[in-house]
């Protein structure tokens, strides 16, 4: 077995606040994310995992850190990158955030209201670029249409090893499901991974991405 790694995991969705009591967020439950965290502990690796707010309990054993936005995951994961053998980066992390923050709870005045939005840090695309990480990295992907097409696109353009892509458009798998069904794209190569539970999803993927390490 190919253990005594060190993996870094990101999971769950981010929250990017409004005002005090309101965010902009998504569907995503955490699960495939903490499934994957569970599984590299199960293989006998280290595992630091950064999530947004989930339900979840942390798997045993993992170090974990609780973050809100996209900036403050951007943040730990540049912390704690240094020795990292295998970055697996599931959070759905939100593309974008609110240009101001209300310091005080929006009062409803108008019909309409507009938000401006602007973009959050890409913290998959600065892993090599930025962060200078030089081990095994692993993006997903949450398609809705030409799934291998444009995952295979994120894997070029990130700098990935692996990319795990996932359809997101059906209700059965993906985004707040206790399945998912996933193509792993590699730059030479395809693998299908027909539906299943997460946590025995997470164990081909984490062994995979051992394998490329090793
Ligand atoms: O949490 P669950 O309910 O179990 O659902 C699992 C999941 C559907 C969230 C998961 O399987 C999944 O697809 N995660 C990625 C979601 C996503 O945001 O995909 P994307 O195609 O928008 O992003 C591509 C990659 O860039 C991802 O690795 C993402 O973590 C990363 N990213 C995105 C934006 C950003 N600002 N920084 C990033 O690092």
């Amino acid at each position: 077995m190919l253990s005594g790694m060190k993996f870094l995991i990101t999971a769950g969705p981010t929250r990017e606040p409004l005002d005090p009591v309101r965010y902009l967020s998504n569907r995503s439950s955490g699960r495939m994310g903490y499934a994957l965290a569970g599984a590299a502990r199960h293989e006998g690796h280290e595992v630091v995992l950064i999530s947004g707010p989930t339900a979840l309990d942390v798997p045993p054993g993992v170090d974990f850190i609780h973050v809100e936005t996209a900036q403050q995951m951007y943040d730990a994961v540049h912390d704690m990158v240094g020795g990292v053998d295998v970055a697996i980066l599931c959070a759905a992390v939100a593309d974008y955030r609110p240009v101001a923050v209300a310091e005080q709870k929006m009062k409803k005045h108008a019909e309409r209201l507009v938000l401006e939005l602007e973009r959050t840090p890409d913290i998959l695309g600065s892993m090599r670029s930025v962060f200078g990480f030089a081990g095994v990295l692993v993006g997903f992907a949450a398609e809705t249409q030409e799934i291998e097409h444009y995952a295979r696109g994120k894997l070029e353009r990130k700098g990935c090893d692996m990319v795990v892509a996932n359809d997101v458009s059906r209700a059965d798998i993906g985004f707040d499901s206790r399945e998912n069904e996933v193509l792993l794209v590699f730059p030479d190569r395809t693998e299908a991974l027909p539906r299943d539970t997460k946590e025995h999803i997470a164990l081909h993927i984490v062994e995979h991405a051992a394998l490329l390490h090793s």
